[in-house]
């Protein structure tokens, strides 16, 4: 007797309700989801069910078939933000079971998978807590404050003109590998989010540290920790008290070794003045 082994296996996967390729199931969840008309209305919890969620599926993609199921039933579309889907731009900025970013370590919620989740699981999903990012509206919040910091010192000043020759400027591999490290900063405010005290400083630090590390920062160093930990204050962020939070949720896993970095900054250019 000869068996067909790939019929042999879809029939099993068929029976477990298994997808052949990735051993993914489907699974029926409840989607537990802040609501909120808008910046000054009450936000209350309304919870969804879901069925047939395919555990291949992205998080981003299971919001959106519930959107497509809230549409198709006359009701308002939760407000959610994302762009990039793959972990770069840092819009997809959600608490998910309480972690932002979700209960996986090192990624974005737009990397997030259900396969993370069980059949009969309460999924609940709420926008950044954070004084300096008030919500506009459901799970969206307003993270301007990070571009405001930005725009205080973020950057270098040069000359414009022709690509300058790639060895110009000699930089240690250490030096470049640390503020390549600093450089993986999104800006996705979970740092802001996850800090008890909603504390902004390990996205200043990266954002400091990246330039600080490189010949091209080091001329406008003084200012731009000063002038950056003076918006960051202004805008409302809490003090640091190093519990680290921050960094254990950061989806790209920038070091507390930068906070050190941004306090040394800050206090030679305090001292220098
Ligand atoms: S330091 Fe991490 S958590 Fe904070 S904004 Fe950057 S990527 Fe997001
Ligand atoms: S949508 Fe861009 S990082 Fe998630």
């Amino acid at each position: 007797m000869s068996i067909n082994f790939r019929n042999f296996v879809a029939e099993i996967c068929q029976e477990h309700k298994f997808n052949p390729i990735y051993m993914d199931s489907y699974i029926n969840i409840k989607v537990r989801v802040w609501r909120q008309a808008g910046p000054k209305a009450k936000g209350y919890f309304e919870t969804y069910e879901l069925k047939h969620i395919f555990q291949g599926a992205s998080f981003l993609e299971m919001m959106d078939i519930l959107n497509e199921q809230l549409i198709s039933e006359h009701k308002d579309p939760i407000a959610f933000d994302h762009d990039c889907r793959e972990g770069i731009c840092g819009m997809c900025s959600m608490y998910v079971n309480g972690h932002p970013h979700g209960p996986d370590s090192a990624i974005t919620t737009c990397q997030l998978h259900m396969r993370k989740f069980n059949d009969g699981d309460t999924i609940t999903v709420e926008p950044w807590r954070s004084h300096a990012f008030p919500v506009i509206k459901d799970l969206m919040v307003d993270r301007k404050a990070y571009d405001k910091i930005m725009a205080a010192g973020g950057f270098i000043s040069m000359n414009t003109g022709g690509v300058p020759d790639a060895n110009a400027i000699p930089i240690p591999k250490p030096a470049a590998d640390e503020a390549m490290d600093a450089a993986s900063c999104i800006g996705c405010g979970a740092c802001a989010a996850a800090c008890k005290n909603g504390s902004a400083m390990l996205f200043v630090a990266a954002k400091v540290s990246q330039l600080a590390l490189l010949p091209q920062g080091k001329i406008e160093a003084k200012a731009r920790a000063k002038a950056m930990v003076a918006k960051m204050d202004e805008l409302g962020f809490g003090n640091c008290t190093n519990t680290g939070a921050c960094a254990a949720e950061c989806p790209k896993q920038v070091s507390l070794a930068n906070i050190a970095r941004l306090n040394r900054e800050f206090l030679c250019a305090k001292f220098s003045d």
